[in-house]
């Protein structure tokens, strides 16, 4: 044994953690302002003991608050009984969760019955529904898909060429080819931009990242109709408002249409990583063995999280608990000073703000021990806990809007 390393190892628990993230990550991140070390609920609490609100969710993952026991307990059952066997042979805990999302996105219609492909983030499922409308499309040559201006799909390099935002694209290129961007809910734009070679229209139902655009009405409804008249897939990326966050299991729901293709991650599995890629059974026959894999994607570990997760989800009825708290956040926020209007449903909310202060805002608020996001500078990002209380919804509030006063 080297004996070296382990005097390094050990001395490693008493740096403090601040400065070796500074020393040893790389800086694609911004530097970062606290260190948590515990969560509970809506609670994150640094090492010092100080308790902060957490309106933000690690980014709209901890939809059950962190460290929820029954999840803690499924995880830790299945970490002492198996965490991996890989995708060569078969689990017991991945396909519990494959049929419970077919249920929940089919919302108990079997009749277009679907099936589930699991990876381990929301860049990777979409990846996975890329490639796998492309070999759909594969046999009559089509393979371009076309996506919205300002959208958000992951950073890996089939996900940043889906997404809308050149500033996040431009440094990557050449980036890869077949995706076409349009304006956000403009269907005669996509409609004007299907060619020969399209196959597939990929589009979030609430533009996350872009700053919680809402889509206007009927424009996901008229979508779904285009993509019907010209045999298009639809694709809803889900990785952000799936599983209850706006006040429906899945976003697409409020607006009574059916996907071919829907990816989910975030909340899925509460803070592990596992992300799905659920297609309809017509489009997903178009993966056949080898086609695509991971090593990592629906092992048992991360699916006991997940599975433990939507039972919880279930239980706490998390889409009506989502839409209640949200016409709280209504309530409370709606006409305040500094505030132009709210965007988003259920939990999922974009603060709009008169001025462009939106980093300010969000920094007096973790002055007063609340989390929250700017995006943009115009825009705080609001997505608690679904297991958020009243008061704290009340709490949170009032420390926001004092903020956005103090900041105007
Ligand atoms: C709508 C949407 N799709 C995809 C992603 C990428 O997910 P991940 O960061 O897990 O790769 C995100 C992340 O914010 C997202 O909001």
């Amino acid at each position: 044994m080297d004996q070296s390393l382990i005097e390094f190892y050990d001395s490693l628990s008493s740096v403090d953690p601040m400065e070796l993230s500074e020393s040893v990550l790389m800086k694609n991140y911004g530097k970062p302002s606290l260190c948590f070390v515990r969560g509970n609920g809506a609670w994150l609490y640094d090492s010092d003991g100080n308790a902060y609100l957490d309106f933000l969710s690690g980014i709209a993952v901890a939809s059950l608050g962190h460290s929820h026991p029954k999840v803690a307990a499924a995880v830790s059952a299945q970490a002492e009984k198996l965490v991996h066997v890989s995708n060569l042979f078969a689990n017991e805990v991945g396909p519990k969760v494959a049929a419970m999302l077919n249920r929940l996105i089919l919302q108990g219609d079997d009749s277009p019955d679907g099936s589930v492909f699991f990876a381990n983030s929301g860049a990777e499922v979409n990846e996975a529904a890329i490639k796998l409308a492309r070999k759909f499309g594969h046999a009559d040559g089509r393979y371009e898909i076309i996506t919205a201006l300002h959208s958000f799909h992951g950073r890996t390099m089939g996900a940043l060429s889906a997404t809308g935002q050149r500033s996040k694209q431009a440094p990557f290129e050449p980036l890869l080819p077949g995706f076409t961007h349009v304006k956000w809910d403009d269907v005669a734009a996509i409609e004007e931009s299907i060619t020969d070679q399209t196959v597939a229209v990929m589009l979030e139902p609430i533009q996350g990242e872009g700053g919680v655009v809402d889509p206007g009405p009927g424009y996901l409804r008229s979508v779904r109709e285009l993509c019907d008249r010209r045999r298009l897939l639809l694709i809803i990326d889900e990785v952000q408002t799936g599983l209850g966050r706006t006040g429906a299991w899945f976003c697409f729901q409020h607006h009574g249409i059916l996907p071919d293709i829907v990816t989910v991650a975030k909340a899925l599995g509460s803070g592990m990583p596992i992300g799905a890629c659920w297609a309809k059974e017509e489009v997903a026959a178009a993966f056949s063995a080898g086609d695509h894999g991971t090593t990592f994607g629906g092992q048992p570990l991360a699916a006991s999280a997940a599975l433990a997760t939507i039972r919880e989800l279930i239980e706490i009825d998390a889409p009506a608990r989502a839409a209640e708290l949200g016409g709280l956040i209504d309530k409370n926020l709606g006409g305040c000073e500094g505030i132009r209007c709210l965007s988003g449903s259920g939990l999922l909310r974009g603060v709009y703000l008169e001025q462009p202060v939106a980093k300010r805002v969000a920094e007096l608020c973790q002055g007063k021990k609340l989390i929250v996001n700017p995006i943009g500078e115009n825009t705080i990002r609001l997505a608690p806990p679904l297991v958020v209380s009243s008061s704290e919804v009340d709490r949170a509030c009032e420390l926001l809007a004092e903020s956005i006063r103090e900041a105007s």
